[in-house]
């Protein structure tokens, strides 16, 4: 069989890249999935670090966080992103709390407005291998859960020209995850999903590859730890035990009742909020 060279981009966790052979492909547009303090910023945090000492472009978008505060995850790490921001290898743009006088700021939550805000932050870095950040992708959609597909589909055939190796991160949902047919996945080259549980008392995270495109990856939940002054990284394997992640069937049949709900209150017109 003839061998097929791909270029892979580390992710710059430890114990991370040996599954999915190496890093991910170098254009690819991977889903980054799980619950709220599961582990995707932090993940983001290292992908972006090894971005900045590889000599990559980077731009991360935060939605949820302020710039300052990724800025401080990153130094409990290790990482100077100020500093990397002054040397024109990383943009954060912040569209959550930047002000007017911030020309990375975010004043739409717009797919097109930040897909142009990137472009302009990927001309001002110049040519050349670039890391992309969308942390979340779902404040896009938050009210119009309806839209999600057809925006990330938005988002990566556009900037899929600006050579791009991207990470779209995206709470966890129940209508993804019980296959209605909307959200990221279903346009991502690859998914990453983070989980957490409490076993005996102890918060504990994992990571599972659920799909990388061209990739023979690990098909095992890994355990993974987060320690200050040195971040995440991938402990080992780990025994997939169905009650360790999953939520009790009444709390998965009321969210079900609730989403059905919201996805019949969707109205049909696109410009419904901007005249609120
Ligand atoms: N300096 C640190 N040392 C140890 N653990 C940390 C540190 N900073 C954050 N964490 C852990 O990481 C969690 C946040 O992870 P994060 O990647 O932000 O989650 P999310 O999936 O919501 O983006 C916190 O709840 C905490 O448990
Ligand atoms: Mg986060």
């Amino acid at each position: 069989m003839k061998k097929v060279y791909i270029e892979r981009l580390k992710t710059g966790v430890e114990g991370f890249d040996p599954l999915i052979k190496g890093g991910i492909p170098r254009g690819f547009f991977v889903a980054v999935v799980g619950e709220p303090g599961a582990g995707k910023t932090i993940f983001s945090i290292h992908f972006v670090a090894e971005g900045i000492r590889e000599g990559d472009k980077n731009i991360y978008i935060t939605t949820e966080e302020s710039k300052e505060s990724i800025i401080r995850q990153a130094a409990m790490f290790g990482f100077d992103f100020e500093r990397a921001i002054d040397e024109r290898r990383l943009v954060i743009i912040d569209a959550l709390m930047g002000g007017r006088d911030d020309p990375w700021s975010l004043q739409e939550l717009t797919v097109e407005s930040l897909v142009n805000k990137v472009i302009e932050a990927k001309r001002y870095l110049g040519y050349g291998r670039a890391r992309l950040v969308i942390d979340s992708m779902s404040a896009f959609w938050l009210d119009k859960p309806a839209m999600a597909r057809k925006y990330s589909y938005y988002v990566k055939r556009i900037l899929y020209r600006w050579d791009f190796t991207a990470l779209l991160i995206s709470q966890y949902a129940v209508t993804t995850s019980l296959g209605f047919g909307f959200g990221i996945e279903h346009v991502a080259d690859g998914i990453i999903r983070f989980r957490k549980s409490i076993v005996r008392g102890e918060l504990r995270r994992y990571v599972i590859i659920e799909k990388m495109r061209q990739t023979e990856h690990s098909l095992k939940m890994h355990e993974i730890e987060i320690k200050d002054g040195i971040g995440m990284r991938v402990v080992g394997e780990t025994k997939y035990r169905r009650e360790d992640t999953a939520l009790p069937p009444s709390v998965t049949a009321r969210m079900l009742a609730s989403e059905i709900q919201k996805l019949l209150e969707i109205p049909d017109s696109e410009d419904e909020h901007s005249h609120a």
